[in-house]
């Protein structure tokens, strides 16, 4: 599923990969520009059928469907492809700031574009985040649009790197391009608090804050971060890519999202990091960590020292991906209940 989602009849699964904000979480709502990698953490969304009764069955219930307002809104969407039986199985934690979500929705809505005779990348990316959006309520297309190409993408107002697409915004005054960048190919490390965050009101709140008077500065301190850190990423420079992380983990104290075990994680990586900053919303979630070179695994335990729950991970090289019957699923972790944040 490199170019299209292709058209196909059930059963089938389609699995997205999760990611990591190295740089502009929350600018990026605002227009600025941040740059994310895609993890390979997969959530996979298994279509297996259609369900026997008149209501959608997920992981076997039909009472989850409705506690759920991602798939609630993907499937209004749809309402030609009828009742559906679905389950979902993921490798990356909920509400944890990697993506849980958007790869969720962007697994379902390929799934349903599918069914409905296939569609471009633009259309996946763009109904993704309308529905992720709707769901939420607030954001960026950032997440989603990890979710569907996979790799580094710089997403902003303006383009840096080579173009894949623009995205209006849902009120029509926001248009982001979404670009790809290099993979240097490091491992990073991932550490959860498992202080489950809520996107919308900390997107919310930051909002607030930077109608400060000194908001505007503090967003074209972020960009610059971001700018600075894709020249970076293209030179494969480690160091200064982990300055910037650190650089824009003080800006990200001064829009208040913290959390005293956000604090203890990115204390106990220290001597291990080369950069290390809060990822995603903030408020709670987790921590990305550039490791010094060959240290990966000592910054994964002393996050488990101190109570997280480390990953080590790599950027994934594919975004959604359908997988026809009879072909092997990639991805990883145990069945969860539900995929609601
Ligand atoms: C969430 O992963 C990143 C935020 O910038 C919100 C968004 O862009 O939608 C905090």
């Amino acid at each position: 599923m490199s170019e299209e989602v292709p058209a196909c009849g059930l059963p089938f699964v389609v699995n997205a990969p999760g990611k990591a904000i190295l740089f502009g979480e929350h600018a990026v709502v605002h227009g600025r520009t941040a740059i994310v990698l895609a993890l390979d953490a997969r959530t996979e969304v298994g279509f297996r059928g259609k369900a026997g009764g008149t209501r959608t069955v997920y992981n076997g219930s039909t009472e989850l469907p409705r506690a759920n307002p991602y798939l609630q809104e993907a499937l209004s969407r749809h309402p030609s492809v009828g009742p559906l039986d679905l389950y979902v199985r993921s490798g990356l934690p909920q509400a944890s700031g990697l993506g849980s979500s958007a790869a969720f929705t962007v697994s379902l809505t390929a799934g349903l574009l599918a069914l409905e005779g296939g569609a471009s990348r633009l259309r996946l990316a763009e109904e993704s985040f309308r529905t992720e959006r709707g769901a939420q309520g607030v954001g960026s297309p950032v997440d989603t649009s990890a979710a569907v190409a996979g790799g580094v993408l710089a997403v902003g107002a303006k383009t840096v790197g080579d173009r894949l697409w623009e995205l209006p915004g849902t009120d029509g005054t926001a248009l982001w391009s979404v670009a790809r960048l290099p993979d240097p190919g490091w491992t990073w490390v991932v550490g959860f608090t498992g202080v489950a965050k809520d996107t919308a009101t900390v997107v919310r709140r930051v909002g607030e804050r930077l109608r400060a008077p000194d908001g505007p500065q503090l967003l074209d301190q972020i960009e610059s971060v971001s700018s600075r850190g894709a020249r970076a990423l293209l030179a494969r420079d480690r160091r200064e890519v982990g300055a910037l992380m650190n650089e824009n983990q003080r800006l990200l104290l001064e829009l208040g999202i913290s959390h005293p075990r956000l604090e203890s994680l990115l204390k106990s990586v220290g001597e291990h990091a080369v950069g290390a900053k809060i990822t995603g919303a903030g408020g709670g979630g987790s921590v990305l960590v550039l490791p010094k070179e060959g240290e990966e695994v000592l910054a994964g335990r002393a996050i488990s020292r101190v109570g997280g729950v480390p990953f080590l991970l790599r950027v994934a090289a594919s975004g959604a991906t359908l997988v026809p019957p009879g072909e092997r699923p990639q991805a990883r972790g145990a069945p969860s209940a539900s995929q609601a944040g």
